[in-house]
């Protein structure tokens, strides 16, 4: 299933560095033409960000101060990148004077496994406490992050709306392949069965973090999507005192925490003129962030056979505790 003449492989023949010339020998699988994955130190790491997380890793000097933000794509990074900013920065920023209002969540907060590599001083010149955003699973983190103080919130998802929500992502991205045709639902839930899927297999992802998390509950806060949606403003608090900037009582009784849970929500962000008509560098639209944001989406896109095949991704914890299937 592999395939010749990506950008990722003319890069690597280009470069003179046994090590990553060897990757050009890595597994690949391909989910549409444009798409394609490595498996790279046990995870599926999409061949345009090969190089990027290579270097991030070899390269990047974690502060103590920093947050990382860690998930599998499609896992609610967005929502999660606008609440952390909005939090640590409250006392710089009035909600009427966010940053948010003029820029896209994934503006403020960087994406280090791309970008580190391209543009490095931009990320190094960033005044404390940074806000960067990682998909790498916890084993393959620049040892700085794991050494150092800086503290890492990790979000996850349900594994089938996370593939469902993938999907789409893929469909308005790539109008002019991702039809029906081309990339079936069904082909990218077989992969993903496979534990092929972006930064996947997504368990080891999940787990790799939670167990982290367990063994170092100061340094890895541990969230899932489900939750958040049931309880936002439980969340923000609990993320305010993981991140050593804890609401004061003045704070708590004028509802600043439900103000800020308001701004980050689904709706407000995605009706944001930024959101609707704004641009991402590489050309698309930041709307392509703001789908549904519904918990149980996939419900409405697996057909019967893949119903019973999704025994595979193991039972999912409803926020209440109970499982789901
Ligand atoms: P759906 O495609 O199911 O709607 P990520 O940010 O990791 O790429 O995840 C994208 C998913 O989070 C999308 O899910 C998107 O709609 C949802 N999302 C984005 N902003 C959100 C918010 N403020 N609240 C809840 N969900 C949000």
């Amino acid at each position: 299933n592999s395939s010749s003449g990506s950008g990722v492989e003319e890069e690597l023949t280009n470069n003179d560095n046994i090590e990553e010339l060897q990757l050009s020998s890595l597994p690949q699988e391909k989910l549409l033409d444009s798409i394609s994955f490595y498996l790279y130190q046990g995870c599926w790491v999409p061949s345009t960000f090969l190089n990027g997380v290579i270097y991030f890793q070899k390269h990047f000097e974690a502060r103590d101060t920093d947050i990382i933000l860690a998930s599998i794509p499609k896992s609610g990074t967005t929502w999660l990148k606008a609440l952390i900013f909005t939090i640590v920065n409250r006392s710089r920023y009035a909600l009427q004077e966010s940053p948010l209002l003029a820029s896209n969540p994934h503006e403020l907060v960087p994406f280090l496994d791309n970008h580190y590599m391209k543009n490095q001083s931009s990320i190094d010149d960033l005044s404390s406490p940074r806000i960067l955003n990682t998909h790498v699973p916890f084993a393959l983190l620049p040892h700085s992050i794991v050494t150092s103080n800086s503290r890492i919130i990790y979000t996850c998802r349900n594994p089938l709306d996370q593939l469902v929500s993938y999907w789409h992502f893929l469909l308005a991205l790539y109008p002019e392949q991702t039809t029906m045709k081309l990339l079936p639902l069904e082909k990218a839930f077989e992969m993903a069965c496979q534990g092929v899927q972006i930064y996947g297999p997504f368990w080891e992802h999940l787990l790799g973090y939670w167990k982290a998390s367990l063994e170092h509950p100061d340094k890895i806060l541990f969230l899932k999507y489900e939750d958040l949606k049931e309880d936002v403003n439980f969340h923000v608090k609990r993320l305010a005192d993981f991140l050593g900037c804890p609401f004061s009582v003045d704070e708590e009784r004028r509802g600043v925490i439900e103000e800020i849970s308001k701004f980050c929500s689904f709706d407000n962000l995605k009706n944001l003129e930024v959101n609707k008509l704004g641009k991402r560098p590489a050309g698309h639209g930041n709307s392509v962030f703001f789908r549904k944001g519904n918990v149980g989406d996939s419900q409405n896109y697996l057909t019967s056979s893949m119903e019973k095949r999704s025994i595979q991704f193991g039972p999912w914890p409803r926020a209440s505790g109970t499982l789901r299937k």
